[in-house]
């Protein structure tokens, strides 16, 4: 059943049941690799708050949350074109840190964060993405805890938006194009 989100019409791509499973298998191995190490998870808002959620609840292991909001600036092929716009208030050095992203599409942001990251001197630094689409990426960076790899399409839902709308939405919904 095709939905609608602002002027555009999107299909179903993956179900909450989906996500789940994934989501569930993702924490499982976060939990292998990071049991004894008490991660700091760095949420990247705004898109990823349902995801780091669901993902830090599936690990279960003591550790602590962060969120930042960064903007990365189009029109510029530097990646070093990031900034926080919420600053990280916890301490770096010496932490194994996971940052949690909803989707890696050209991978400039994510780019740009973990390099601003490596100067804090983490311990360790890894990334979880729910979503990769590979024929978009543009600045290769390691996804250690990779949900799915998607098509070059537009998506929305479980917190990934269009013009604002469509975060609220349990599953994933792709663009329908009339090609
Ligand atoms: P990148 O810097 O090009 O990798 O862009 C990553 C950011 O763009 C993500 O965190 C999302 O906020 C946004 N984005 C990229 N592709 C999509 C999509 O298909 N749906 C919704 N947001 C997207």
């Amino acid at each position: 059943m095709p939905i609608q989100v602002r002027d555009l019409k999107f299909k179903p791509f993956l179900t909450a049941e989906q996500i789940h499973l994934r989501v569930e298998a993702l924490g499982a191995a976060i939990r292998n690799d990071l049991e004894d190490k008490a991660p700091l998870f760095i949420g990247v808002l705004d898109g990823a708050f349902i995801f780091a959620a669901d993902l830090i609840r599936a690990a279960d292991i003591p550790c602590e949350i962060a969120f930042v909001k960064l903007n990365s600036y189009s029109g510029t092929t530097s990646s070093g074109s990031v900034k926080e716009t919420i600053g990280l208030n916890k301490p770096v050095e010496g932490r194994h840190v996971v940052i949690i992203e909803d989707i890696v599409d050209t991978g400039r942001t994510l780019k740009a964060f973990t390099e601003l990251l490596q100067q804090k001197q983490p311990a360790s630094l890894s990334i979880a993405s729910l979503l990769l689409k590979p024929d978009a990426l543009q600045f290769p960076l390691p996804v250690d805890y990779l949900g799915f790899k998607i098509p070059d399409k537009f998506v929305v839902g479980y917190g990934l938006d269009y013009e604002g709308g469509g975060r609220e939405l349990k599953g994933i919904y792709q663009l329908i194009t009339t090609e």
